[in-house]
């Protein structure tokens, strides 16, 4: 379980103090998968950032699995339980191939020789990675290498998965591709097969998050919505009021509904296809 009890976030730049997170409180359970959205700037990535100790709070605590991210000694241990996967996989990887790249964390662990391959070639076939095994990483697309990202992380059998906007930068082919890998790890847990792993998701597309047990809705550096996806969805004005989308079909049914309830009046000019 991760717990972050008042996190208060600032930015210090000099006398300036720039406060991004303002009192959050947060849960997650094991096992539980989570979608985060937020417009810009609300805090999303200073938030992700704290969960694993790459920044430590202002005030306030952040406990994974009862361990204090602020106690020196712990962090890399909680380094390990909470994996992150960002944005641009590029700024992730450091080696010079791709089996290397997933071997590096586990040798820094320590792990044996034997061993490291069996994990290095499970996750090669795990993420479809086979045929790139010798291959320089910076030659693999968009798509591949967030998949090696990806596997890289989880060859250190993390038990808390961060995603940060994953799939801002991929096409819809290679951003379908890696959602399908992750919904993966769910079916697993839903079949009792295997992991306990819990996800934060951090991103801008709403219906990446329809599948997952909760959404939270970040604004101005407060959590200001936490409920089922398919219940936040339904508040279509509030969403927008703060610069976030909502899945088109819950956009249309809103406002489907508001006309036929005659809260609405449109003309027929509003659906033409003309700015
Ligand atoms: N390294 C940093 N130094 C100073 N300010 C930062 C830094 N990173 C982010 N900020 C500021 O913190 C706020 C929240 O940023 P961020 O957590 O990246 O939001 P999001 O991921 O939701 O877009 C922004 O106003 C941003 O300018
Ligand atoms: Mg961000």
């Amino acid at each position: 379980m991760i717990r972050i009890s008042n996190l208060i976030f600032e930015y210090t730049d000099g006398e300036e103090k720039n406060r991004v997170l303002n009192g959050i409180d947060l849960t997650i359970r094991e096992g539980e998968s989570i979608g985060l959205m937020g417009p810009n700037g609300s805090g999303k990535t200073t938030l992700a950032r704290c969960l694993n100790g790459l920044l430590l709070p202002t005030e306030g605590e952040v406990f994974v699995d009862d361990m204090n991210t602020n106690e020196a000694a712990r962090i890399s241990e909680i380094r390990r339980l909470v994996g992150m996967v960002f944005q641009n996989p590029e700024n992730q990887i450091v080696s010079t191939t791709v089996e290397r790249e997933i071997a590096f964390g586990l040798e820094n662990l320590g792990v044996d020789y034997e061993q490291m391959h069996e994990i290095v070639d499970k996750m090669l076939e795990q993420f479809d990675l086979q045929k790139y095994r010798n291959h320089p990483p910076h030659l693999l697309s968009g798509g591949e290498m967030q998949r090696l990202a990806l596997a890289s992380v989880m060859a250190m059998s993390p038990r808390y998965l961060i995603f940060d906007e994953p799939t801002s930068l991929l096409d819809l082919a290679s951003r379908k591709s890696l959602l399908s890998i992750i919904s993966e790890f769910y079916e697993e847990k839903r079949t009792g097969d295997k992991s306990k792993i819990s996800t934060l998701f951090i991103t801008q597309y709403p219906e990446e998050t329809l599948t997952f047990d909760r959404l939270l809705v970040l604004n101005q550096g407060q959590i200001v919505l936490d409920d089922k996806p398919a219940v936040i969805f339904q508040k279509v004005e509030e969403l927008k009021d703060i610069g976030l989308e909502v899945p088109a079909e819950f956009e249309v049914n809103h406002y489907l509904k508001k006309l036929s309830d005659g809260k609405l009046s449109l003309n027929t000019s509003d659906f033409l296809p003309i700015p």
